[in-house]
């Protein structure tokens, strides 16, 4: 079939040119997975998750998915398409010949999963025994792109085994503490090991031809070293946050906003030695603004920082959490016009505003930022 732009419904090359189409996910029967190693070296030891698993309360779905729609109808307002996912049965355990867990994860959120480069999308290994067969959820929008675009590239990534040999067992205690989880997060001694490739995509951040890829607990060096044999034509950085105590994706610790501007999270500054690409290339990285909350909401993965997970709409526009006072503030000096969406009792479902969408299209082609 001959190149037809007019057919394209797949192409985004970064995080800031105009969304034109994106899919939201849902949070219907999402469950807290039973224990497994990669998710038990997340949970942060003083969480209220610790030893609970199930399917989450009703009402805190409904509310969840109450968000989540009226962020997509917003988009829509604003002109963008937007896709929903068709959940599977998270209940059902998830068997390979390798592994058993007795439940699943949800279809939230789609930026763990789906990585948007050009006119592919490229479902990731993952690293959860819980979240293997959570790229089923997204099947049907991916058949709906490859009957409606003939220039779409739908890839998986090789799925992983996940046997015990992918996870350091020192990282199974639920007492590490804090001080030593920084001291190994400072060597780059994370849960998983280098045993096969492993990633997840929101570890990943797009900047036309540079690819910039957090190692941490979800993507091992085997993964960053597997998306750069696969993106021949891309230029692939590994990054590293030493001050983050739990590196689970990139997109609350590194957010850019527009060309030549990135917010990063100053509990989690970007070491000297890895800023040499930014500065040469005149890009500025302020620290985020603090987050507006002191704990996250109960029955939730991820940290306050939740704040500077932003959707940007276009260079000059970006989707805030409406409680999120400072990190608005911050947005307004920096010249950007904020949408404030209310996200926050979705968050329990695997983060903000960011992980919550993943691209399909933004307008503009692969240009080269680092030249
Ligand atoms: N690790 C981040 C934090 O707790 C949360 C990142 C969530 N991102 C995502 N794509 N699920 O600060």
């Amino acid at each position: 079939m001959s190149w037809s732009p007019e057919k394209t419904v797949v192409n985004s090359w970064n995080e800031w040119d105009p969304l034109k189409h994106v899919i939201v996910g849902r949070a219907d029967d999402c469950h807290i997975p039973p224990e497994e190693p990669a998710l038990d070296a997340k949970v942060p030891e003083d969480s209220d998750m610790r030893g609970q698993w199930g399917r989450r309360p009703q009402e805190t779905i409904d509310r969840a998915n109450e968000l989540l729609d009226n962020f997509a109808a917003m988009l829509k307002k604003r002109g963008i398409r937007v896709d929903r996912p068709t959940c599977i049965d998270h209940s059902l355990p998830a068997t390979t010949p390798d592994f058993h867990t007795d439940s699943q994860f949800g279809c939230m959120p789609p930026r763990d999963v789906l990585l948007t480069v050009g006119h592919e999308m490229l479902e990731a290994t993952m690293s959860y025994r819980c979240r293997w067969f959570e790229y089923l959820n997204y099947r049907p929008l991916m058949q709906q792109y490859w009957e409606e675009d003939p220039n779409f590239r739908h890839e998986a990534a090789p799925k992983p085994r996940l046997t015990d040999a992918d996870y350091h067992p020192d990282y199974l205690s639920d007492k590490i503490g804090v001080e030593k989880r920084l001291k190994w997060a400072a060597e780059k001694f994370f849960v998983t090991t280098e045993e096969e490739p492993l990633f997840d995509a929101a570890d990943v951040l797009r900047f036309g031809r540079d690819l910039v890829v957090q190692h941490g607990f979800t993507t091992n060096m085997k993964g960053i070293e597997w998306l750069r044999r696969h993106f021949p034509d891309h230029r692939v950085h590994t990054v590293n946050f030493p001050g983050d105590p739990y590196p689970i994706h990139i997109d609350a610790t590194f957010t850019p906003l527009r060309p030549g501007l990135i917010l990063n999270n100053p509990q989690r500054r970007l070491p000297d030695d890895q800023r040499r690409m930014f500065n040469d290339n005149g890009w500025e990285i302020v620290d985020a603004a603090q987050p507006a909350h002191n704990a996250p909401p109960p029955l939730c993965y991820s940290s306050t920082w939740l704040s500077m997970n932003v959707l940007v709409l276009d260079p000059k526009t970006v989707c805030v959490e409406a409680s999120e006072v400072y990190q608005m503030e911050q947005m307004d000096k920096l010249g950007m016009e904020v949408v404030p969406v209310e996200l926050r009792d979705a968050y329990a479902f695997g983060g903000g505003l960011h992980c919550c969408t993943a691209d399909v299209f933004r307008e503009g082609n692969c240009e080269d930022y680092f030249p």
